[in-house]
């Protein structure tokens, strides 16, 4: 078998199979392979039955067309450009009333819509629906009052507090855009990110803390916000929650007094307005604006081969009922008794899918956690799935791979007899991870559901089904329901059985991306092009003889470090900004905890020298112009690249370098042969330095 996922699955792993537990299966959704198979049947042959039985679970102003023609439309075909996918035409809705108001209508307006949990363990709160929808409903009339129309993007950067739930909501409510920016990201990506949506409105908070360290969210947005306006985007109004003086803990005096200084001295009477002061005069009452199905709900940035993100649009009601099915299922939600954490911000799609929508729209109770797995240490997590009797918990390979090196006896102080399903995301997960979560966290009593998704498809598209799926440790199994890949191989020839290659999809699922923001023929070259009649995820996967679908990684420029998505074009074009860089290439690593890390190639202009001062300088800027989770861990000098004679830099060589592998394939198509001794005495040069 060739080596693949890094090399840490053996023929001999791909062979363990796990069963649902029964625990599981009693109480399941789908509770063997063979009513899977028959949903997921129905699924492709009669979409407009399957997903209109789940589309009358919620409220419609217009109703759902009920023939197929109508249901589900699309072109997956470039060459009758354009591509188009479209579902549930004519209909009209609001997610946001069916995420709320439809819940609280239902007697579910007392129910805890989230437990908000603090980085500090003494900051904690709750939010019942009805608290919630209240909230929504002001803020709605906060940003109307404002003078946010539907389909007005709103920019949004803001940590892990419910205000940032609130703000998203209201903007589907009243059928704006939301553009959440991780607030992980650099004035400089913020700006790009309001520039390219051209949001007017940017909502924030004052700043957040991450373990010890605070992160001044109102300083980077106001830099970003003069930086947009430099390029002819003026933000008009600013919405900042204040959140720091409300922490048990927020500071010593001092760095609160300097907080405040710096908060003054940036302020924009006029632009920037404080949340609380806004809310103050808001009505608790709005009627929601009823939306086309495929009006535009959100866009969010994703990294783009070429370098420049895209924002990846998605629309109303097919992700409404995509991720209301896929959060149902995956973790096999249980309305009645089920607690739900999933770990990842908001910031990122995984947050969008399954700390919002999904849970709301299906009147879960789920933790909302600012903080990280780490602080105030690393039993963070298990002290919260105990204090809070989480019974589905959802974390990326990662965190788990972290959080192994404190050893199996760290879960034995805990209760953790609450969980029943442990989902996985971001990442291809190891098999020796896999076992440990499962071991270790869930005590051999629950089913792992390692789900397989992008930003791009809205939701869980190769997953296993907890009550159903004999799962593999490593193998994110089988589609998921209206979900059909195929495998294909470099020539488009579609690999039946076992084999490796391409992962594609043949139809369009009702959750998947429709566009990217302002630039449909990129959509349709990034993702229709090379294989015509296919979404092409990006991603390779091999189908072993039992069918099971392994994801085996990016097969573009693409990495993903500790589940982030870059692309090595971003980060190149960093780095040839230096003024002493003339060159730059950069490739993925293998990496024990992150999955991959980044390691750089950096070419000096003639004459120059490469110093250790550069290195810092080069590390600083990718931390400012992109954010401090795209820090490379290697640089290292390359006084030449290795390039075809056409001038294409050989990145295969490159990563072989990086990994100081010497069996370097075939090389003859390499313009200049000795460069690549040379690379190899600088990187161990760089080693020694380290
Ligand atoms: O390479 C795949 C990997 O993450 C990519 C999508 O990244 P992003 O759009 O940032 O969304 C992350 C959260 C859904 C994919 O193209 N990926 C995601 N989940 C898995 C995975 N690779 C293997 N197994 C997974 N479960």
């Amino acid at each position: 078998m060739t080596t693949f996922l890094y090399g840490y699955v053996s023929e001999l792993t791909m062979s363990d199979v796990y069963s649902p537990p029964d625990r599981v299966v009693v109480e399941s959704h789908c509770k063997g392979m063979d009513e899977y198979k028959k949903m997921y049947d129905e699924s492709i042959k009669q979409p407009h039955k399957f997903w209109g039985n789940i589309a009358e679970q919620f409220f419609w102003k217009t109703p759902v067309p009920d023939d197929l023609s109508e249901f589900m439309k699309y072109n997956f075909n470039v060459s009758e450009s354009p591509i188009k996918i479209e579902w549930m035409c004519g209909a009209q809705t609001n997610i946001c009333y069916n995420a709320l108001d439809r819940n609280v209508e239902a007697g579910l307006g007392d129910k805890i819509a989230f437990y908000w949990v603090g980085n500090d363990p003494a900051d904690k709160g709750q939010i019942t629906y009805r608290e919630l929808l209240a909230e929504v409903c002001k803020f709605s009339n906060v940003l109307v009052n404002l003078g946010v129309k539907k389909g007005d993007r709103v920019a949004i950067y803001m940590p892990m507090v419910t205000e940032l739930v609130v703000a998203m909501l209201a903007c589907a409510r009243i059928g704006a855009v939301h553009s959440i920016v991780f607030g992980g990201y650099s004035a400089d990506s913020l700006a790009t990110r309001i520039l390219d949506a051209g949001a007017r409105v940017l909502v924030t908070a004052d700043g957040v803390y991450r373990g010890t360290k605070l992160i001044k969210l109102l300083q980077i947005a106001t830099a970003a916000m003069e930086k947009a306006a430099e390029q002819g985007q003026e933000v008009s109004h600013h919405i900042c929650v204040s959140h720091l003086p409300r922490l048990v803990n927020p500071g010593t005096e001092e760095a609160m007094q300097e907080h405040t200084a710096s908060i003054e001295s940036g302020w924009k009477t006029g632009r920037d307005n404080w949340w609380h002061e806004l809310m103050r005069d808001a009505l608790p009452d709005h009627t929601p604006e009823w939306v086309d199905s495929e009006d535009p709900l959100f866009m969010l940035y994703t990294s783009g081969s070429t370098g420049k993100p895209k924002g990846v649009l998605h629309s109303t009601a097919g992700y409404m009922l995509y991720t209301a099915t896929t959060f149902k299922h995956s973790f096999d939600h249980q309305p009645e008794t089920d607690v739900y954490w999933c770990t990842a911000d908001i910031g990122w799609i995984t947050g969008h899918s399954y700390v919002t929508y999904g849970p709301l729209l299906n009147s879960a109770t789920s933790v909302l956690f600012e903080g990280t797995p780490f602080y105030p240490d690393h039993r963070r997590c298990w002290e919260i799935i105990s204090e809070y009797k989480v019974s589905k918990f959802y974390t990326a390979p990662t965190a788990i791979r972290s959080l192994m090196k404190f050893g199996s006896d760290q879960t034995k102080p805990y209760d953790l007899s609450s969980l029943k399903v442990l989902g996985t995301v971001g990442e291809p997960i190891n098999p020796e991870a896999w076992q440990w979560y499962h071991s270790v966290v869930g005590q051999g009593q629950c089913s792992i559901t390692d789900t397989y998704w992008q930003t791009e498809t809205g939701g869980h598209i190769i997953t296993p089904l907890p009550g159903a799926t004999h799962t593999k440790p490593g193998s994110a199994c089988f589609p998921f329901f209206g979900v059909v890949p195929e495998i294909l191989d470099e020539e488009g020839k579609v690999i039946e059985g076992e084999g490796e290659g391409y992962i594609v999809f043949k139809q369009p699922w009702p959750g998947m991306m429709r566009t990217v923001y302002g630039d449909h023929e990129r959509f349709e070259k990034t993702y229709f092009s090379k294989f015509p009649g296919y979404y092409m995820s990006g991603d390779g996967a091999k189908r072993d003889k039992d069918g099971y679908i392994w994801i085996t990684g990016r097969i573009d420029d693409m990495l993903n470090c500790s589940g982030h998505l870059m692309s090595t074009a971003q980060i190149e074009s960093v780095l040839v900004e230096h003024s002493l860089v003339a060159e730059a290439a950069v490739v993925p690593i293998p990496h024990l905890i992150k999955g991959e890390a980044l390691y750089c190639f950096v070419t000096m202009i003639d004459g120059e020298v490469y110093t250790k001062e550069i290195r810092d300088q080069l590390k600083t800027m990718i931390r400012e112009k992109i954010a401090p989770f795209a820090t490379p861990d290697y640089i290292q000098e390359a006084p030449g690249l290795p390039k075809t004679r056409s001038g294409k830099i050989m990145r295969r060589v490159l990563k072989k370098i990086a990994n100081d592998e010497t069996d370097l394939g075939d090389i003859s198509t390499m313009a200049d042969s000795t460069v690549v001794e040379v690379l190899f005495s600088k990187r161990q040069e760089m080693l020694d330095s380290k």
